[in-house]
């Protein structure tokens, strides 16, 4: 697969502020990619330098085999963004439409072409009736579904989007998710998206990255890292009747489990080389008369990791 973002190196530094530290991560066609981590972490630093937004301290970012630094226009010819602060960033003496007109000109979106694809825009995001009122008298979700707009207006192949669903209601986001979903699906387009949303990242990205004070410190797909982490596997049961208590000292009695504790009258317990032993411990209840209604897998999910990886930093 075809790398089209590529990070070597990447430091910005603001003074004795490091944000970015010695990345290196390679985006390829056609994915999604989530960039995760606490506050203040670096990632908006990130985006602004592949965007050519910030010059880097040290290091090379390559956006569609064009180098941030030695081809700038070339670059943002190939972008689409939605800045973190994209809510505030539109032309308020300008309606709706007006605004996206103007952006679709500055990529040099053919005339017929604009008009269509800003009637589709808004239709899909549901600005329609919107079109020719001014940003300015915008809610702060309308405002940030506007910025979504103009991040597509040209059908970019690059698409970095800082947190864009963080002011939009769920039915609005879930849209959006498909949408980003279905841009990306045949490799039509790249997603670089900075999310703090884990089930978000976890639906919608091929691969995410964590970062925590400026390092990258993992890279994978919700399933890999999760694998990664959890070397163990976790299971709950259910009793159709009888004593938790009882089958607990059962399950202890087999020495087969890790742990086993009670929560909510389930017993949970923890096994490694889950075929061989979670037969024999079924076994072991089923003789001492314990009727099971449910067993099933407790399966971490990518909140899981994030507090493994980053709780710990
Ligand atoms: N223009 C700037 N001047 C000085 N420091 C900056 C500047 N921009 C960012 N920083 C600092 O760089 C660090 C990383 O900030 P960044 O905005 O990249 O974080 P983030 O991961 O996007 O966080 P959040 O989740 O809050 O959006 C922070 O310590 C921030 O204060
Ligand atoms: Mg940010």
């Amino acid at each position: 697969m075809t790398t089209t973002i590529e990070l070597k190196g990447l430091t910005k530094q603001f003074g004795e502020i490091v944000a970015v530290q010695d990345v290196d991560l390679e985006v390829r066609k056609g994915e999604v990619f989530g960039f995760l981590g606490p506050n203040a972490a670096g990632k908006s630093t990130t985006v602004k330098v592949a965007t050519t937004l910030l010059v880097p301290t040290r290091g090379t970012v390559v956006v569609g085999s064009h180098d941030v630094l030695e081809e700038p226009e070339s670059v943002r010819a190939l972008i689409g963004l939605l800045p973190e602060d994209g809510a505030d960033t539109h032309y308020d003496r300008l309606t709706t439409v007006e605004n996206l007109e103007y952006f679709g000109r500055l990529y040099d979106v053919p005339k017929e072409t604009l008009q269509n694809r800003i009637d589709e825009l808004l239709e899909f995001l549901e600005l329609s009736d919107r079109r020719d009122d001014s940003p300015g008298t915008f809610s702060t979700g309308l405002k940030q579904k506007l910025s979504l707009a103009r991040a597509l207006i040209h059908n970019p192949p690059i698409v970095f989007l800082d947190e864009p669903t963080s002011n939009l209601d769920p039915i609005m986001s879930r849209k959006v998710r498909e949408f980003i979903q279905q841009m990306a699906g045949g490799s039509k387009q790249t997603f670089f998206m900075c999310t703090h949303l884990l089930s978000e990242a976890e639906h919608l990205c091929d691969r995410v990255g964590f970062i925590s004070h400026g390092r990258l410190v993992e890279v994978g797909s919700p399933a890999d890292l999760r694998r990664k982490f959890w070397t163990q596997r976790t299971f709950e049961l259910q009793l159709a009747t009888g004593d938790p208590a009882k089958a607990k000292s059962i399950v202890e009695a087999t020495s087969l489990a890790t742990s086993v504790r009670i929560e909510n009258k389930r017993i949970v317990f923890v096994v490694e080389k889950v075929e061989r032993k979670n037969p024999q411990i079924v076994r072991a209840l089923v003789e001492a008369g314990l009727a099971i209604v449910e067993l099933r897998e407790r399966i971490p999910d990518l909140e899981d990791v994030y507090l493994k990886v980053i709780g710990g930093k």
